[in-house]
C-alpha cells in the first residue's frame, strides 16, 4: 500500500507522528513504520523539561538529539514540543523556580533548547495548554507553575525568547478540548483566539495554532465552530496544525472490527473536513501504533481491551484508520 507520506507529498502536505527515541534505537519495525510513514515527527516526551533537565544545572540532549539524527537523515521534518508547559517539569523544578528567577530560568531554557535546534525545526510548541476556562479568570489563562512564578507576560516572553533563538521555526500555540462544538469547548476556543489576539495586538512573534485533535469516538464531530475557528487564524495569517490527533474508544461497544470501523470513521470525518482548510498545513497522531499509545494508560477501556487510537496497529500494519487518513490526504 502506498504510504501517507507518499499521499502527503504527492500534495505538499506534512504528515507524521510523535515518536519515542528509545523504540527508534531498539525496534526495526517501529523506525522503519516511522521513516515510511511521516515526513514530520515530534518527540512525544523527548524535548519536554523533565526528559532534558534531570537537574538544575545539567541538561541532556541524548533522546532528543537522537530524534533530530533519525528525522534529518530520513528527510523529514521536526517540531518541537515543548518548550513551556504546566507539566512534565522535573522534580527538583519545585523549591528552585521562584518569583525571582522564573522569568530569567525560562528565557534560559528557551535559549538553550530552541537554540541548540536552531534552522533546524520546522516549528516549536512554545506554549502548551495555557488556557483554562476552569480557573475562571478574565484572561482564560490557566493557574499554572509558570502563571504564578513568572506572571501572565510569561506567554510573551517564551515566544520572543523563541524568535531570536530560532528566527526561522514556526513559533505555535498548542492547546486540546477545543475542537467539539460543546459548550465547554466553544468557550475555551474562545479564550483561545483571544489569547491569540491579544499576542498579535503586541506584535509578539506567533506563527501557528495547533489544534491537539485528542478525539473521542462516540462523541459529537468537531463541526462548523471549529472551521471559523480556523478561518479566523487564516485571516490574521495563522497556519492550524493538528498535533497530536488519536481517537480513543473509551466509549465504544462492539467488537473490535466495529470500534476500528467507528475510529477511521472519526479519521476520514475530521481531516476531510480539516484539510479542505488552505492553512491547515500539518497533522500528526500521537504515535504510529496501537503498541504504543499513552490512552492505554490515560484512559483504558471498562473491560480491559487495548485502546486502537492509531494508524498502525500493535503489529505495525495499517488498520482501517490508516486507510481513512490516507484517502484524506
Ligand atoms: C503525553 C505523553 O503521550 C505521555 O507519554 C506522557 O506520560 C504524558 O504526556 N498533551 C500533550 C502531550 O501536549 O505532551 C501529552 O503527551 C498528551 C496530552
Amino acid at each position: 500500500a502506498r504510504s501517507l507520506r507518499a499521499h502527503a507529498d504527492a500534495r505538499g502536505f506534512l504528515v507524521g507522528c510523535a515518536v519515542d527515541p528509545g523504540h527508534l534505537a531498539a525496534e526495526p519495525g517501529y523506525s522503519a513504520s516511522v521513516a515510511a510513514q511521516a515526513n514530520i515527527v515530534v518527540c512525544e516526551n523527548a524535548m519536554k523539561w523533565a526528559a532534558l533537565r534531570p537537574a538544575a544545572d545539567r541538561f541532556d540532549f541524548s533522546g532528543a538529539d537522537d530524534v533530530v539524527v533519525f528525522a534529518l537523515s530520513h528527510n523529514q521534518k521536526i517540531r518541537g514540543h515543548n518548550l513551556c508547559w504546566h507539566e512534565a517539569l522535573p522534580s527538583w523544578f519545585a523549591g528552585a523556580v521562584t518569583r525571582q528567577n522564573a522569568q530569567q530560568i525560562l528565557v534560559e531554557h528557551i535559549r538553550t533548547v530552541a537554540g541548540r535546534y536552531a534552522g533546524k525545526m520546522h516549528s516549536w510548541d512554545v506554549v502548551n495548554e495555557a488556557v483554562r476556562i476552569e480557573d475562571n479568570r478574565i484572561d482564560g489563562l490557566r493557574n499554572s507553575p509558570w502563571l504564578e512564578l513568572a506572571g501572565p507576560g510569561y506567554i510573551e516572553l517564551a515566544f520572543r525568547t523563541a524568535r531570536q533563538a530560532d528566527p526561522q521555526a514556526l513559533l505555535t500555540y498548542n492547546d486540546y478540548g477545543i475542537e467539539l462544538d460543546t459548550r465547554e469547548q466553544i468557550e475555551k476556543r474562545g479564550q483561545v483566539m483571544m489569547l491569540v489576539r491579544r499576542l498579535r495586538a503586541r506584535r509578539v512573534p506567533i506563527d501557528a495554532v495547533g489544534i491537539q485533535s485528542h478525539l473521542t469516538a462516540g462523541d459529537p464531530l468537531p463541526g462548523a465552530g471549529l472551521v471559523d475557528f480556523v478561518r479566523e487564524l487564516r485571516q490574521m495569517g495563522l497556519q492550524v496544525f493538528l498535533t497530536e490527533l488519536d481517537v480513543n474508544e473509551q466509549k465504544l461497544q462492539g467488537d473490535v472490527a466495529a470500534r476500528d470501523a467507528a475510529i477511521a470513521q472519526v479519521y476520514r470525518d475530521y481531516l476531510t473536513m480539516m484539510l479542505a482548510e488552505p492553512n491547515v498545513t500539518a497533522a500528526l497522531t500521537w504515535g504510529i501504533t496501537d503498541r504504543y499509545t499513552w490512552l492505554t494508560k490515560k484512559k483504558p477501556r471498562p473491560d480491559g481491551a487495548p485502546q486502537r487510537p492509531l494508524p498502525l496497529d500493535p503489529d505495525f500494519q495499517a488498520a482501517p484508520a490508516f486507510f481513512a487518513e490516507r484517502a484524506a490526504l
